[in-house]
């Protein structure tokens, strides 16, 4: 089957081979492979392939999946760029034509090139020459350390109108290239002119320190106070992050980012060693820039001044938060531009509120030491949320705490996993002292899109199995694809390391994607990469000729699909480690032993933490409990 890819490539590669690349430490034991986690720091091995059924799972931080799956997260990299990848490796030829690859054209090239010349230039100022003695002023009275001059490769822009052009002139670069770079710009009268004059210099560079852009503060309180690069062929600041070219080791390391807004903010966490620190510049955190950071880690640390705090916490109407979504003239994302970034994203995202007035820059610099405790203190998004909502009310205001809940109560909705959504339900009502089945019901109620939501419990008999697919994965994802916004909550509580074949995981993110809910099957096919959409369109296949099933069965049958998938990956699993402490047993090892037994007991509890008894509380989220 030639179109099938992702399975061609399964075919050829193996995965131990894939894996022992990664793992040196990784040993046959019985019937399947052990070695250390890639995936998390542990000096006894509970990192396990299965070579049979080709997946691999760590029973210390719960990781698990295919061939893809591991390629992604090693590498931290997307399922496109994983399957371009495998391929190579695996000779295979991707029909579907690889997405754009990030690769900068000759005339793009040149820009940057361009760019990178210029930031000598200003660097040579700002360190040598005389007429850059206002920028080392202000690197004095700003307390910027050498190092980090050179670091971040901070300049100095002279005041003059020509100094630039009359340098790049003397390297034979045209002026108008000088400009379509976005270091000059043309006249009325024709002619060209420098653009940044009498500026204390701060390139911007991408994630592989390629200089795209600059930011220019001005000296003084002239105006306006930062002037950037234009919007370009290679400037866009709005998919660039300030100082992850230097971050994002540490980022790793420290498996946490932390998100400030300025230049000189990032500049001061680096250089008192805080350099898992990097910079929004002042704009709306976007999703492209959300998506660059978290392949270094995705546990995201927003610090925040006061004033984009409240603002953020404001929370205006619905509608015109959605609006929102699209401008890029705030501080912050609004909660919902948030929520969606860490469904969406997977990410975590906390929120540090900064003292009044303050900033990063002038908090670390007076008492550097504070800093972690500061950031440790960040607040999970929806705690901060809902603290800063309820902060002021009274309790006897009925109206304002009707309004709260209100406001929170989409934001609750959109939490997927539903333990944590239970935790902040009982947090809110407890906070407005209320019975925490109106905020449940309130909950049930909004969605995402403000929209109420289609529920109808019909009983009828049990849809009838035709055609069993191959995999209940499959099988699932199907159904899930056909009845998409039947069965959206039932997709966005998945547990995704129980789905093996990476092409499913993918869909069923696609699936739980809010932005995406109103969608039918045909128009979410259409939106996806090739690859997944010929999967997409033979698992709709399989469903064919089944007799249309009334609402609640579907929803009954997908769960019942999805609760048997957990199980029996979880008596696969389960029975991996029985062998196990058989073993240890045998050989008298009781570290071994003990370390087994923990195991076990944490494969059930996460068993039970996703796969809860039904409870009356989360029977069945489309129906407000009375
Ligand atoms: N910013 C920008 N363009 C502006 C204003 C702000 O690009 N017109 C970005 C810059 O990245 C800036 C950040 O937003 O660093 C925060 O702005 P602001 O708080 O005004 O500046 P600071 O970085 O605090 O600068 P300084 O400490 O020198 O006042
Ligand atoms: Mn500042």
């Amino acid at each position: 089957m030639a179109r099938d890819a992702v399975a061609e490539i399964r075919d050829r590669i193996d995965i131990v081979d894939l894996v022992t690349g990664y793992v040196p430490s990784l040993k046959r034991t019985g019937r399947s492979f052990k070695g250390l986690c890639p995936f998390h720091q542990e000096k006894t091995p509970s990192f396990i392939v299965f070579p049979d059924s080709q997946n691999f799972h760590c029973f210390g931080c719960g990781k698990g999946g295919d061939i893809f799956t591991f390629y992604m997260g090693v590498e931290n990299v997307e399922f496109r760029e994983a399957l371009q990848e495998l391929a190579k490796r695996a000779g295979v030829t991707l029909t579907s034509g690889p997405a754009p690859v990030p690769e900068l054209d000759a005339h793009r090239q040149r820009l940057v090139e361009i760019n990178e010349l210029a930031g000598t230039f200003y660097q040579n100022i700002l360190r040598n020459s005389r007429q850059g003695e206002a920028g080392r002023e202000m690197a004095r009275q700003r307390e910027l350390s050498t190092e980090m001059v050179v670091a971040f490769g901070l300049g100095f822009a002279p005041d003059s109108w020509d100094s630039l052009l009359t340098f790049m002139a003397s390297r034979d670069i045209p002026a108008e290239l000088v400009a379509e770079a976005g270091l000059a710009s043309e006249r009325d009268s024709g002619g060209y002119y420098d653009r940044f004059r009498n500026r204390f210099m701060f390139p911007i560079r991408d994630r592989d320190g390629h200089t795209v852009g600059f930011g220019g503060r001005a000296m003084g309180d002239a105006k306006p106070k930062y002037l950037n690069s234009p919007q370009s062929a290679i400037f866009d600041k709005s998919s660039l992050v300030y100082g992850l070219d230097l971050a994002k080791d540490a980022i790793r390391k420290a498996d946490e980012v932390v998100i400030v807004e300025g230049y000189m903010d990032v500049i001061a966490a680096h250089q008192f060693g805080y350099a898992n620190v990097v910079g929004a510049m002042g704009t709306a955190l976007t999703e492209s820039q959300v998506g660059l950071i978290k392949r270094g880690s995705k546990r995201i640390v927003l610090a925040l001044d006061a004033d984009a705090a409240g603002q953020m916490a404001t929370m205006r109407g619905l509608e015109t938060m959605r609006d929102s979504l699209d401008s890029e003239e705030q501080p912050v994302p609004d909660a919902m531009g948030i929520i969606r970034f860490e469904r969406k994203l997977n990410t975590e995202i906390a929120i540090v509120q900064l003292p009044e007035g303050k900033d990063p820059d002038e908090l670390i610099r007076r008492r550097p030491e504070q800093w972690p405790e500061i950031v440790r203190n960040a607040k999970p998004f929806m705690d901060f949320a809902i603290d800063t909502l309820t902060q002021d009310l009274s309790l006897d205001d009925a109206r304002a705490k009707s309004e709260a809940v209100k406001r929170i109560a989409p934001l609750l909705h959109g939490i997927p996993d539903r333990i944590v959504q239970g935790h902040y339900i009982g947090l809110l009502s407890r906070r407005l002292m209320l019975d925490e089945r109106l905020v449940l019901a309130e909950v049930r109620r909004s969605t995402m899109s403000g929209r109420p939501s289609a529920s109808r419990r019909t009983v009828a008999e049990p849809v009838p199995e035709q055609q069993r697919p191959r995999s209940k994965e499959d099988f699932l994802v199907a159904l899930l694809l056909k009845h998409h916004q039947l069965t959206f909550d039932i997709a966005t509580r998945i547990p995704l390391e129980d789905i093996i074949d990476v092409r499913n995981r993918e869909l069923i993110r696609v699936l739980s994607d809010p932005a995406l809910m109103d969608l039918t099957a045909e128009q979410l096919v259409v939106g996806l990469d090739d690859d997944l959409a010929d999967h997409a369109e033979n698992l709709l296949t399989m469903l064919e000729g089944r007799p249309e099933a009334f609402p609640g069965n579907i929803q009954t049958e997908a769960s019942q699909v999805l609760e048997n998938i957990g199980k029996e990956r979880f008596m696969f699993l389960f029975r991996q480690l029985q062998a196990s402490l058989q073993e240890a047993t045998r050989e008298q090892d009781s570290d071994q032993v003990d370390l087994v037994r923990h195991q076990i007991a944490q494969l059930s509890q996460r068993h039970q933490l996703f796969y809860p008894a039904p409870s009356p509380y989360f029977k069945d989220s489309r129906t407000p409990q009375r």
